[in-house]
Parts: structure tokens; sequence; C-alpha cells
């Protein structure tokens, strides 16, 4: 699994099931894939995720959130983990805990996450209730940089898709998985290719400004 020493070191946060980590564990070994995955943190010892990067040798660490008394607390510990397997990238997938700005502050530009809405529709939780609520007629997945206000760091990919008439909470948040499936791993390997950088709340894509007002 382990690549060579000049690879991508990806840590990932998770809460729950890990089919996002699983996408990216398959997407790494791939022999294009310039990124491993040097571990894999939660804040659930429960989190199916655990088990999935276990099953392919990664290793896994368990920072609950209830053994700490404050979420600065709980972020110092969290610090120290990432900071002690030194990260290109740290990737947020489905981990569902708030940082603090000083975690997002220190590693401003090498943090993502994906979120279940064409954001800036619909941060925080029950994103295809709301969007079938609406009467929207598509939704879909975004892969933002991580900033410390939530679900609103600058975006880097989106994909759309249309809502059917018939569709369910159930067969929408499907259907946007698969989405997410897709574009978090190639998102990371564009970082890890060095081709997108943050700077200066600006997301560029070789070198040219990616237009956030359009994502694609
Ligand atoms: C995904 O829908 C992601 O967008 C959101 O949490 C969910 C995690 O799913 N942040 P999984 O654990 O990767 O299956």
């Amino acid at each position: 699994m382990i690549k060579t020493s000049n690879t991508c070191r990806l840590v990932i946060s998770i809460s729950g099931n890990g089919t996002n980590l699983q996408a990216i564990i398959k997407a790494c070994a791939t022999k294009k894939f310039l990124a491993t995955v040097v571990g894999v943190i939660s804040n659930k010892s429960h989190a199916y995720g655990l088990q999935r990067a276990q099953n392919a040798g990664i290793p896994t660490y368990v920072v609950d959130h209830r053994d700490f008394n404050s979420r600065t607390e709980f972020d110092a510990a969290l610090k120290e983990v990432i900071d002690e397997l030194n990260p290109s990238l740290v990737i947020l997938a489905g981990f569902m805990r708030i940082l603090g700005g000083e975690l997002v502050e220190h590693l401003l530009g090498r943090i993502m996450n994906i979120h279940p809405s064409l954001l800036p529709n619909y941060p925080g939780l029950n994103t295809h209730i709301q969007a079938l609520k609406d009467g929207a007629n598509e939704h879909g997945a975004t892969v933002h940089f991580v900033t410390s206000k939530l679900d609103s760091g600058p975006i880097i990919l989106q994909k759309r898709i249309p809502i059917e008439t018939n569709d369910t909470p159930q067969n929408l948040a499907k259907r946007v998985h698969q989405c997410e499936h897709k574009i978090y791993p190639r998102v990371i390997s564009w970082f890890a290719d060095g081709r997108l950088k943050l700077l200066k709340d600006v997301v560029y894509l070789d070198g040219n400004p990616i237009d956030n007002r359009h994502p694609s």
C-alpha cells in the first residue's frame, strides 16, 4: 500500500461508514495516483470506516470528543495525532465535528471536506430533505477547502445531478454519494500532483484561479 516516500501523505478523518474513505483507498491503489493514506482518525470508536482502513492495512486512531471537556481540548488532541502523521493533506470524509479556528488555521490550504449539496446551497445537515422540500431541480456534491466557517470554504469541484420527480431523500442520497466517490479522488489527485493550491481564499488549478461562481 505505501508507495514511495515522496507521494502525498493523506490523513483521513471520519465519523461513520467511510464509503468516501473506501473510494480514496481504492484510488490510492492505482499506479498513477500519487497519494497514500497514512492514517485514519475517527471521533467514534465504532465507525465502520475504521474497519475499512484496517482491512487495507492503514493505521487507525480514535480521538473521541466525549473524552474532552471542551472543543479546544479535543482539537488539541486531534492536532497532536494529525501532526504526528505529518500529512500533506487532511481529508474530512463524513467527519461530523466542527473544527475550531486555530486548528483550521494550522491546516489551511491542506485540509478539505466533501459536502452532500451544491454549496452554498444547504450547508449543514439534511441536505437531501431540504433540496426536495424546496422543489430544487438539481442537487449534487461539493469538495471545498476547509475554513473556519462551516461548509463555506473555497469551492474546488462540484458535481451536479438532476432531481427526478419521484426522488426520495434515500435514493437522492445514494446518487449524491456516487458523485462524491468520483469527485473526491479526482480532487485529491490534483492536489497530489501539485496542480491544486489555495492562495488567499482563491483556489488555483494549474496556476489558474477556479471560478467559484460557476464551478462545474
Ligand atoms: C457524505 O455524504 C459526505 O458528503 C458527508 O458525510 C457523508 C459521509 O459518507 N460529509 P461516508 O461515511 O463517506 O459514506
